[in-house]
């Protein structure tokens, strides 16, 4: 299990001028992300937001797209990271816990971005975990999940605990529609490819 500290203590304790070190920052937008809002209009009026936000580049990518973007993290110090990284930025971002989003949180987000953070958190809590984000998409919006993935036949241990196939299907059980796959072959140890899904309600 992971321990209730430990993604504080990695953002406390790497150095603000070693941000590269965190073994899940890449200090860019996921490219997936990129890649979808590339092949979508700029909008207006609209709200995204995006979950254990970290070093908040991918609420910037949302924000450059036209988006009001919410991007939360457990983490006092990666948000305050993000802050300070970003001091332009009209992002909100804040410290939460995905476990306790208020009610008026549900359906209110017309894009919600979730990368690496479902993983990271431990099995027992998976199906809890995709329901709430399943609830805080919009009618007619739209998820996208950056996770890794592995066969279901295997056992890859964690954490972070790459999704089962199964564990990628509860967005559709709980009432999300897959429109797009892309499997993507991962060359870390921690499982053998990564999944990004897109998801509309
Ligand atoms: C593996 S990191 C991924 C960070 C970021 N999404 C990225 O791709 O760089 C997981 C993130 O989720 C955050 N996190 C962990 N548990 C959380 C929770 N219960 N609620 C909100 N954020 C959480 C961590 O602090 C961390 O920033």
């Amino acid at each position: 299990m992971t321990e209730k500290n430990f993604f504080e203590n990695v953002y406390k304790n790497v150095g603000k001028d070693r941000l590269a070190d965190i073994p899940w920052a890449t200090l860019s937008a996921n490219i997936y992300l990129l890649e979808y809002l590339n092949t979508q209009k700029k909008v207006e009026g609209k709200r995204a937001l995006v979950i254990g936000c970290g070093l908040g580049d991918d609420a910037l990518a949302l924000e450059a797209q036209g988006y009001t973007v919410d991007a939360m993290d457990i983490s006092p110090t990666a948000i305050a990271l993000a802050k300070e990284r970003h001091p332009t930025s009209k992002t909100n971002f804040y410290v939460a816990d995905i476990f306790s989003m208020p009610k008026a949180s549900y359906e209110a987000y017309d894009f919600v971005y979730e990368g690496l953070t479902v993983q990271s958190l431990p099995r027992e809590e998976r199906e809890k975990l995709i329901s709430i984000i399943t609830e805080l998409v919009a009618k007619n919006g739209t998820l996208l999940v950056y996770a890794h993935t592995q066969n279901d036949k295997d056992n890859y241990g964690g954490p972070p605990w790459p999704l089962y196939a199964r564990e990628f299907k509860l967005f559709e059980q709980n009432g999300l529609k897959k429109i797009s796959e892309v499997k993507e072959a991962e060359t870390k140890a921690i499982a053998p490819s990564k999944y990004c899904m897109v998801y509309k309600k």
